[in-house]
């Protein structure tokens, strides 16, 4: 009989000798946990997309940070639901908007917990779109202003980190600037550095209720074809003062996170998004798969490719099965 000269089996042959050599490990200090805030109150909507995750106005979601600090997960970061969307996305960088105040609400009971904000508009204009619109189309420079702007009211509400989401050119470099000048310069910017037009996206369109009216989001995200004009936009972000550098989304991106890993010596983030999250969901319901195997597969592959923080929805979930 032949036998062979190499058996990489031995080192597979019981779960405490797979431990020893196991190259990858999740904790729940890797997560990110994404929460929806709305105005009102008593307000638990679930998102009939994504089960498990809700739009919440401010005392459940600081509830649920709570939860979340409890499972060991450093951080949370918030989108939010305004009551009024308007033309120029008024409420995005308004003192009086619910990001802002939900801020203030998690710091004052959870000063430890590191609250991060998307700095986006999407959510609060009536177009849908991350920008400012004129003939049609999405201004850049027009819409840096009230990036900053936005960024800035996160920051003096007591946001520990500011995550532009939008992709215009020149936001972060922007973004740092009004933060440096009006006395943030410690806020540090994670940005969304290669963030793809994607259709993964769908479920968290209808979390933020941000679909955009007209047209669709190709002119500022990226082309998913491309990855080395993501290393070019990782590395204006970083020239721009960007702190950690996102990849999004994750699954299909791998290549990506890992390229920007091996390139800069920068935090990677990855986001784990809205439709990767809900195809697991999904295919798990329908008995098709076995939900928390591949919940977990997922993860450990975002973090073998290179991502040292990820955000996702599965991060409670996640967490609570490490920490068993
Ligand atoms: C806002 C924003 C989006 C996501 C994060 N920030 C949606 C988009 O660009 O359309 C997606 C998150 C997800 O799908 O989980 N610009």
């Amino acid at each position: 009989m032949f036998q062979p000269l190499y058996r990489p089996r031995r080192l597979r042959s019981n779960e405490n000798i797979r431990r020893m050599v196991r190259e990858t490990k999740l904790s729940p200090d890797d997560f990110i946990y994404p929460l929806f805030v709305t105005h009102g109150k008593g307000v638990k909507k679930e998102i009939s997309s994504m089960p498990g995750n809700f739009q919440q106005s401010i005392e459940n979601i600081v509830k649920d940070c709570e939860e979340v600090q409890g499972l060991g997960i450093p951080a949370v970061l918030l989108f939010g639901i305004p009551e009024h969307k308007d033309e120029a996305g008024s409420e995005a960088y308004s003192d009086e908007g619910i990001v802002q105040h939900a801020i203030k609400a998690i710091k004052n009971k959870l000063p430890e917990l590191i609250v991060i904000t998307d700095v986006c508009l999407c959510e609060y204009t009536s177009h849908g779109h991350c920008g400012v619109i004129k003939n049609g189309t999405v201004q850049n420079d027009a819409t840096l202003e009230l990036l900053a702007k936005e960024a800035l009211s996160h920051a003096k509400a007591g946001a520990d980190m500011v995550a532009p989401s939008d992709m215009m050119d020149g936001r972060v470099g922007a973004i740092r600037h009004t933060l440096d000048s009006e006395g943030f310069s410690d806020t540090p910017i994670m940005s969304y550095a290669a963030k793809y037009a994607s259709s993964f996206y769908g479920p968290f369109r209808e979390a933020a209720e941000s679909t955009p009216q007209f047209g669709d989001r190709r002119s500022y995200q990226m082309d998913a074809p491309n990855s080395r004009e993501a290393l070019r936009e990782v590395a204006l972000d970083v020239d721009e003062g960007a702190d950690i550098v996102m990849v999004k989304p994750a699954l299909a991106y791998l290549d990506i996170i890992y390229q920007v890993k091996q390139q800069f010596n920068l935090p990677v983030a990855a986001y784990n998004v809205s439709g990767e999250f809900s195809m697991i969901k999904a295919a798990a319901k329908l008995g098709w798969i076995d939900g928390e195997r591949a919940m977990m597969e997922s993860l450990i592959a975002m973090k073998r490719a290179g991502a040292d923080i990820i955000l996702t929805y599965f991060a409670k979930e996640a967490a609570a099965l490490l920490n068993k």
